[in-house]
């Protein structure tokens, strides 16, 4: 079967596209179907609305980092076939923000108007990570799954009672999560070393207290 090898400007091409695309809040395709699909949630109060948009605008913004982590992971990785997990990876992600997107718009609200600002930033981080070596890549994404799926197993908390829709979506993505932390260590991902795991709660908290309001 005929292969096409990208050239360096074919993928810097293809980088852009998608930070576009991802960042400016362009509708992403899930493969999977929403863990919401057919879950009532009209009988929502406002103010229980609000607030779960709020929390689901975060997570948006968290999907929108962890493409950007791993598309800079990515286009600098060493090894093809760790260059090729991450952009596997990637795309399990995409369903993520397709359901984070799709349940923002059920809920009336919209995505982070900053979501560019941490793409870019999330991107520099992962190449920078993946500058260092393929290992600590790797344990990049096991540290960075890992916080997510504290950080989504918090948000089950918080989720309005009556808001099963959101739970549903955040239930089978916190699940999701936990794979792919255990993928990257699988694969060869190492320990982070302190300060870099409380460094990376900082951003991400930060991140968080931003994206829920804006
Ligand atoms: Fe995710
Ligand atoms: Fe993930």
């Amino acid at each position: 079967m005929f292969t096409r090898h990208l050239s360096p400007l074919d993928r810097a091409l293809a980088e852009v596209e998608r930070a576009l695309s991802t960042a400016l809040g362009a509708t992403q395709q899930a493969n999977r179907p929403s863990p919401a699909t057919g879950i009532d949630d009209t009988n929502l109060a406002e103010t229980d609305r609000r607030h779960a948009a709020g929390l689901m605008r975060v997570n948006h913004t968290g999907e929108v980092c962890a493409q950007a982590l791993y598309s800079g992971q990515a286009a600098v990785a060493r090894n093809e076939h760790t260059r090729e997990q991450l952009l596997a990876a990637a795309a399990e992600e995409t369903d993520h923000l397709g359901w984070c997107g799709e349940r923002l718009a059920e809920l009336d609200s919209r995505p982070s108007l900053l979501n560019p600002l941490w793409y870019a930033g999330s991107f520099a981080l992962g190449a920078v990570a993946a500058l260092v070596s393929d290992k600590v890549s790797l344990g990049f994404v096991v540290e960075t799954e890992r916080q997510v799926e504290a950080h989504l197993g918090e948000h089950l908390e918080k989720l309005p009672a009556g808001d099963a829709a959101s739970r549903a979506v955040v239930a089978q993505m916190k699940e999701d999560e936990a794979r792919h932390g255990r993928h990257a260590r699988e694969a060869g991902g190492i320990d982070l070393p302190p300060p870099i795991p409380t460094l990376m709660r900082h951003a991400s908290n930060l991140m968080k207290a931003v994206a829920y309001r804006f």
